[in-house]
């Protein structure tokens, strides 16, 4: 549905799904309880009072609450998906009742996303929240002329600080562009656990798979593949994990999962799960020789962990099982693989996405770095930042008196001894 009401553009699927988005998007905010304060603040001093934002997340009742509270602080947002499938629909329509420019339907296919993303752009953006850095990965490539009205840009997630450090390191970063997702309250919490838990979600929600007893394969042991390892160890599972880096496979191994290649991994693996951030890590090598009906699937930012172009040039298929389930005939050898959600995040397009107790930090994080960059503007060199320290411990205190939880203070004495040399043996 595309509409101009009250001078408010959008395109939604279905504008009759606000009230049903406003009451989860209102269940989600009892969960977060650290954006609450900074939108509350934000409402009293209107530090964003008239700052244009587009906001490429994944549209969730999450998002929701970090909409609600840069619209609190006075900015004017256009919120636009980061991912084709992880759109809720009745969140997009509550958030264009409430007066903010949607683009993003659940399904939307890649030409449409790509068409969002230049809407947002004719908005002429002061600040990107980004999620992937599609935004920015744009605006460099095609809106030159528009870097000028930027005060900076924020980043969700590890795929897109990647990108932007490669940027950096290109030479195109011509602005202060902060990593949130390098935040502690953001990457030691959200990647892990929420990835941890929303994952099993997925897989559990598009498949109904009991997850006791089978052979899990974990691709890639970053935070991400650290959450999804243990919760499928806490659900019984037998956990494999593979990695690439020598340092997290040693940690893989005496966290006491077995650790092995890919081309070992696929010969006893029921359960394949990305989360590398990189491409291919599931090559078609591998799909071939995989069990029948083993069942694959990622939580890395972009469909391209799993080479499923390649898959379609040695299989039949697809053939739609459930929804979000897939299956594949290899052709070579009759063996069935099962894809879910497209490759796409799984989380996201088969579940919700993370809880919203850990998007609270994670969004926190997003409304203080908006914050941050107006404050200060035009005095943070270009490139890649992270947010100051205490607004990190800050987070985190609310966080812990949000939980009811107080904790021990240092006394004098141990502060200089901390600071000091002096004192030894
Ligand atoms: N990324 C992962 N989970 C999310 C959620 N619930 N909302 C927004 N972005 C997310």
């Amino acid at each position: 549905m595309t509409r101009t009401a009250d001078h408010l553009e959008f395109e939604i699927k279905d504008a009759l799904l606000a009230d049903a988005g406003a009451q989860r998007i209102d269940w989600a905010a009892r969960e977060m309880p650290v954006l609450r304060l900074v939108r509350d603040r934000f409402a009293r001093e209107q530090p964003l009072q008239g700052v244009r934002i587009v906001a490429c997340v994944h549209v969730t009742t999450e998002t929701g609450n970090l909409a609600r509270a840069l619209k609190a602080g006075g900015a004017d947002s256009v919120v636009i998906a980061s991912n084709p499938l992880s759109t809720q629909d009745d969140v997009a329509a509550a958030l264009v009742a409430e007066g903010i420019r949607v683009y993003a339907i659940k399904g939307e296919d890649t030409v449409t996303y790509n068409r969002h993303v230049r809407i947002a752009l004719d908005s002429r953006p002061q600040i990107i929240i980004d999620d992937g850095a599609d935004v920015i990965a744009t605006l460099i490539k095609e809106r030159k002329e528009q870097m000028g009205d930027l005060i900076g840009s924020t980043e969700e997630t590890t795929t897109g600080v990647n990108r932007l450090r490669a940027m950096q390191q290109d030479g195109q970063l011509s602005f202060p562009a902060i990593a949130v997702n390098d935040s502690q309250t953001k990457h030691l919490f959200d990647n892990r656990y929420g990835t941890g838990q929303s994952t099993i979600d997925g897989i559990l929600r598009a498949t109904n798979l009991l997850i006791a007893g089978r052979t899990v394969v974990v691709v890639g042991f970053g935070m991400c593949g650290r959450g999804v390892a243990m919760r499928a160890r806490g659900l019984g599972a037998k956990v494999i994990v593979t990695e690439v880096d020598p340092i997290r496979a040693v940690e893989a191994a005496m966290e006491g999962y077995q650790v092995m290649p890919m081309e070992k991994a696929v010969e006893a693996g029921d359960l394949f799960i990305t989360v590398t951030g990189n491409r291919d890590v599931i090559h078609t090598r591998h799909l071939e020789r995989m069990k029948d009906g083993a069942v694959v699937c990622n939580s890395g930012h972009f469909d391209v962990e799993i080479d499923l172009a390649g898959l379609k040039l040695i299989a039949d298929g697809p053939k739609l099982l459930r929804p979000f389930v897939e299956e594949y005939r290899i052709r070579s050898t009759g063996r069935h693989v099962i894809v879910l959600g497209e490759g796409r995040l799984s989380n996201l397009a088969a579940a919700e996405g993370h809880p919203a107790s850990v998007m609270d930090m994670s969004f926190a994080n997003q409304a203080l770095a908006v914050e941050h960059l107006v404050k200060n503007r035009s005095r943070l060199s270009a490139g890649v930042h992270i947010l100051p320290a205490h607004i990190d411990q800050d987070i985190a205190r609310l966080k812990l008196m949000a939980m009811g939880i107080s904790i021990d203070e240092m006394s004098d004495s141990q502060r200089a001894y901390l600071g000091g040399w002096e004192l030894g043996t």
